[in-house]
């Protein structure tokens, strides 16, 4: 046959979605899965080369020292562009050289395509660009993300519709500034967390290069993610099973803290999903639960060691804060490990 006449091109994949939807752990766990060299290269620290900073170009040594210095491995990797919307160009300062932002982009589009880099050999003190090898990046497979805050007031602005439940009037002016402006104009609207990211989640379906490229992205960066893939926003139900399912599972990790001081937690359903509508309300996704955990076990965490307390119970009322945790208690308890309020009322 011909068909290794015939060349097959990689096709560079660029994720965008809200914030703590997950985009950072998919690669972390595809990376875990998979047997072949990965990097992740965080884009906030990027500069143009010459720039104080990090090169473009230090992402391909990452993956060469992925690939246990097997150039011929790490050819085949693939490397994650996290945060690629934070280089997006800050509009007016265009004359000034936006080294962190356009820079950025200009310096990765030969890589993203197919390009030598010279990657510093394994020993080689970085500055000195002593003994180099090349890396071939042509079949180097390019994953970026990003959060893309705004970007559906772009593409809503774009298909010309009212962006129903606000009372803000698109503003004039484009780009990344103004994009997150007007997001943060949004939320004082009157509509629930909810509804907000329902409408949020249709307009990210449709996302069009062009949407990016209004967001500050160059049009010939753009042009090399072919894939576009929107997440969408984690609703209620999916913040539960956040909580409870995976293997390290928030209330699995706060079960096995209490468990240390035997112990133990309980929540009601009903709890875990007012737990997971506080969330929502947060709008950081599924970080938000760990920050709402915290606050409402502190006092349990606090009272615990030491005393009597057997179980702890969390209630919706207590995550509504309309009541505190039932304690069980029953241990006996040594006079001087009591807690010193107890101590107190002792004397
Ligand atoms: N779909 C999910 N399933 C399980 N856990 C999740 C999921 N999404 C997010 N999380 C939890 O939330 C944390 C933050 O998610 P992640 O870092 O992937 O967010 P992100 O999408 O990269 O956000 P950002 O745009 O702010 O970087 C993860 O460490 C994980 O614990
Ligand atoms: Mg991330």
């Amino acid at each position: 046959s011909n068909s290794h006449e015939l060349r097959l091109e990689k096709s560079n994949i660029l994720l965008l979605g809200p914030t703590g939807s997950g985009k950072t752990l998919l690669a972390q766990t595809i990376a875990q899965c998979l047997d072949v060299p990965f990097a992740i290269c965080d884009c906030t620290t990027l500069t143009q080369a010459g720039y104080v900073g990090e090169d473009i170009e230090s992402v391909i040594a990452k993956l060469l020292q992925d690939a246990n210095y097997s150039v011929e491995k790490a050819q085949a990797g693939i490397v994650f562009l996290d945060e690629v919307d934070k280089i997006g160009a800050v509009p007016g300062i265009h004359q000034l050289r936006d080294v962190g932002g356009e820079g950025v982009q200009q310096g990765m589009l030969k890589m993203l395509e197919g390009t030598i880099v010279n990657v510093p050999e394994k020993n080689s003190p970085r500055k000195l660009r002593g003994e180099t090898v090349q890396v071939d990046t042509t079949n180097i497979l390019f994953v970026a993300s990003g959060a893309y805050n705004g970007l559906d007031r772009l593409i809503s602005r774009r298909k010309n519709e009212k962006y129903l439940g606000f009372g803000v009037p698109a503003k004039e002016g484009a780009g990344r500034r103004a994009a997150t402006q007007a997001d943060v104009a949004n939320q004082s609207g009157l509509s629930t967390a909810e509804e907000d990211n329902l409408e949020k989640d249709a307009m990210l379906a449709h996302v069009e290069a062009r949407d990016l490229i209004e967001f500050g992205m160059i049009p010939e960066f753009v042009g090399r993610f072919p894939v576009i893939v929107p997440f969408h926003s984690l609703n209620k139900e999916l913040l539960v099973r956040i909580l409870t399912e995976p293997k390290n599972a928030l209330v699995h990790q706060y079960q096995i803290l209490f468990s240390m001081d035997k112990v133990e937690l309980s929540f009601s359903s009903e709890a875990l999903r007012a737990i997971a509508a506080q969330a929502m309300e947060r709008k950081t996704g599924a970080r938000g639960l760990r920050a709402i955990m915290e606050t409402l076990l502190l006092d349990p965490m606090f009272e615990i060691p030491g005393s009597d307390i057997l179980s702890v119970h969390i209630s919706e009322e207590v995550v509504m804060g309309r009541s505190s945790p039932v304690f069980i208690r029953g241990r006996a308890v040594e006079e001087d490990q009591a807690p010193l309020e107890m101590r107190v009322k002792a004397k």
